[in-house]
C-alpha cells in the first residue's frame, strides 16, 4: 500500500475526523471580532492551542488544517503546534492555497490562486511536519453560474495543486466548495456540485493524480440559504449520497464534508444521516471549520483563562461528529 494512501486512512481511521483550524489570519479576525475577543497573534494562539491540547485531539481528530501562521508558532511551553498535535495522536496539515480572487473574463466568480512557487513552500511545511494538505476552490450558484471557465480553471489548479502535493510526499485535500448562499434548489445543487466534482476528477486523472493517497472535501447537497423549498435532512443525505456515488471514482478512499455555513447539530445531523445511508466503500467523515469551533469559540471569548472548560465544549463536539461518522449520533446526546 502507497504511504500516501496509509496517511489517509490514518486521518480517517476509526470513525475519526478533521478540525479545519486554517482560518486566515484576515477570517480569524472577523470570528474573533464577532465574540469581542482582539485578534492578536497571542490570542489566535492561545484559543487553537486550546483545543489542539483536548483529548479529543486523540480519541476524534485525525488531523489538523492549520493556517501558515500557526504551523510556525509554539506553544506557551515552546512546543512547535505541529510536534504538539502529533504528540495528541493527530495529524498536522496546513492550507497552501492563497485564497480566492476576482476571476477574469468572469468577475462575479472566483479564481483560487497560489501554485506560483508552490513546490517550494511545500518543501518547507513538509519539514515543518505537515503530512497532508488543503487548497479550496469555490463556486456559486445562480442560473448561469458556476460558469464553464469557473468550472475548468478551478479544476485546473486543483490538479496542479494536488499533483505538486503528492510529487512532495504529502496527502491533498481536494476542496470544491460549490455554496449554499443563493436562492436554488437542492436539485440545483445536486446537478452543479456533480458537474463540478466530474470536472474537478477529469483533471486530476490528466493530471496523474493518485487518487488513492487523496481526500476530497466537498459540500453536502443543500437547498441555498435563501431558497423558499427546503427539504429534510433525510432528503440531504440521499442527495450527497447520490452525488457522490455518480461523480467520485471509487478509487478514492474518503471523502471529509465541510461545514459550509450549516450549524453544528445540522452538519452534524446530516454526517449521521450520510453514514446511516452509505452503500458506498468511501469514508463519509467530517472536516469542519465553523462546525466544530462555534460554541467552544463562544464559550472561550467569555471564559479566555478556562482552558479545561473550552476543551469539554470541543470534545463534545468533535464527538458527536465522531458518532456521526459511524451512524451512532442521535439528538438526545446533545444535552
Ligand atoms: P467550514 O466547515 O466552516 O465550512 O470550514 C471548512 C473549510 O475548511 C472551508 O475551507
Amino acid at each position: 500500500m502507497s504511504e500516501l494512501h496509509n496517511i489517509v486512512l490514518k486521518i480517517l481511521e476509526k470513525g475519526k475526523g478533521i478540525l479545519a483550524a486554517d482560518e486566515s489570519t484576515g477570517t480569524m479576525t472577523k470570528r474573533l471580532n464577532n465574540v469581542n475577543v482582539p485578534s492578536t497573534p497571542e490570542n489566535r494562539l492561545l484559543f487553537r492551542e486550546t483545543l489542539f491540547s483536548a483529548s479529543s485531539m486523540s480519541e476524534c481528530i485525525g488531523g489538523v488544517i492549520l493556517y501558515d501562521e500557526t504551523i510556525k508558532q509554539e506553544t506557551s511551553k515552546k512546543i512547535k503546534i505541529p510536534e504538539l498535535i502529533s504528540k495528541m495522536g493527530s495529524t498536522p496539515g496546513i492550507k497552501v492555497d492563497t485564497g480566492a480572487k476576482v476571476l477574469a473574463g468572469s468577475p462575479d466568480e472566483k479564481i483560487t490562486e497560489g501554485l506560483d512557487g508552490l513546490r517550494e513552500r511545500l518543501k518547507e511545511y513538509y519539514k515543518l511536519g505537515a503530512k497532508f494538505t488543503k487548497w479550496r476552490g469555490v463556486y456559486t450558484i445562480t442560473k448561469n453560474f458556476p460558469s464553464k471557465l469557473s468550472m475548468r480553471s478551478n479544476a485546473h489548479s486543483l490538479a496542479r495543486y494536488a499533483a505538486l502535493v503528492q510529487e512532495c510526499k504529502m496527502v491533498p485535500i481536494v476542496e470544491p466548495e460549490v455554496l449554499m448562499d443563493g436562492e436554488h434548489s437542492a436539485k440545483e445543487c445536486y446537478e452543479k456540485t456533480s458537474e463540478v466534482i466530474k470536472r474537478c476528477f477529469d483533471e486530476l486523472i490528466l493530471h496523474k493524480v493518485d487518487l488513492k493517497g487523496i481526500i476530497l472535501k466537498p459540500n453536502m447537497i443543500l437547498a441555498g440559504n435563501k431558497s423558499k423549498n427546503t427539504i429534510s435532512n433525510e432528503e440531504v443525505a440521499k442527495l450527497t449520497l447520490k452525488c457522490l456515488k455518480n461523480s467520485v471514482p471509487s478509487e478514492v478512499p474518503g471523502i471529509a464534508f465541510l461545514s459550509g455555513g450549516q450549524s453544528e447539530i445540522e452538519a452534524t445531523e446530516n454526517l449521521n444521516l450520510i453514514n446511516k445511508y452509505n452503500d458506498t466503500n468511501f469514508i463519509m467523515s467530517y472536516s469542519y471549520g465553523r462546525a466544530l469551533q462555534q460554541s467552544a469559540l463562544k464559550f472561550w471569548s467569555k471564559n479566555i483563562q478556562d482552558i479545561k472548560g473550552t476543551q469539554k465544549v470541543f470534545n463534545h463536539r468533535a464527538k458527536m461528529n465522531t458518532l456521526a461518522t459511524q451512524s451512532k449520533w442521535s439528538k438526545d446526546l446533545e444535552v
